[in-house]
């Protein structure tokens, strides 16, 4: 199985390109899914955060992020305490996923993982795909789609490794600074890359 990363900053247009990837025939695997899915009631990954952090499932059975929210903001012991729970789950998930694919006869596949590279996850991929945008770009993106005004956008912005740096890690950009119509072939093109791998 040829595994290759997706990543970008926020409102860079990760989705858009992963919906493009998939059009084409890619399978891609989102890491934001599967991070959910892992927490969902009834999982072990539920059943430990409950342990840990006591009250933070709701009465209806399901994680309440606003309440793990409170225990781990601000708090960096308490979030590590989390990603030590969550991280091997998401991990097992995934790499059943792959499994499932390849029983498929599929042999190549797509990872959209937001934080591949503040992760250190880039170095175990094929190849990665940073899906880039100048920063005022994205700024003014993020600021329509979420309804933020000027100063809420660059603290979220603030809060994220720099697209200029994540490109560093590229072995594909993505420039998604124009139309949707002016990012497609460049899609198309890095599809054609990952499927020549192998
Ligand atoms: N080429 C483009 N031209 C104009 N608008 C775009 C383009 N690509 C994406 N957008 C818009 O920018 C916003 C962010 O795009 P998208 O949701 O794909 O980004 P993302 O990287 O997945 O964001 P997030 O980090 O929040 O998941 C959306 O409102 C989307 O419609
Ligand atoms: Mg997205």
């Amino acid at each position: 199985m040829h595994v290759f990363g997706l990543t970008g900053g926020i409102a860079s247009g990760k989705s858009t390109v992963s919906r493009m990837l998939r059009e084409l025939g890619a399978r891609v695997l989102d890491a934001d899914v599967i991070a959910r899915e892992v927490v969902e009631p009834g999982t072990p990954g539920l059943q430990s955060i409950r342990e840990r952090f006591p009250g933070v499932v709701g009465p209806d059975g399901r994680l309440d992020r606003v309440k793990l929210g409170a225990h781990i903001f601000a708090d960096p012991a308490e979030r590590a305490a989390l990603n030590a729970i969550v991280h091997p789950q998401v991990r097992a998930a995934f790499l059943e996923k792959l499994a499932a694919l390849e029983a498929e006869g599929i042999t190549h596949a797509v990872y959209d993982v937001p934080l591949l590279i503040e992760t250190g996850l880039h170095a175990a991929m094929e190849g990665v795909a940073v899906v880039w945008v100048p920063r005022e770009v994205q700024k003014a993106r993020l600021m329509v789609r979420d309804g933020l005004d000027a100063q809420a956008a660059e603290a979220r912005l603030a809060a994220q490794l720099s697209l200029d740096d994540k490109r560093q890690h590229a072995t594909w950009v993505i420039d998604n600074s124009g139309a949707p119509e002016a990012t497609r072939p460049q899609v198309e093109a890095v599809w054609r890359a990952m499927l020549a791998h192998g």
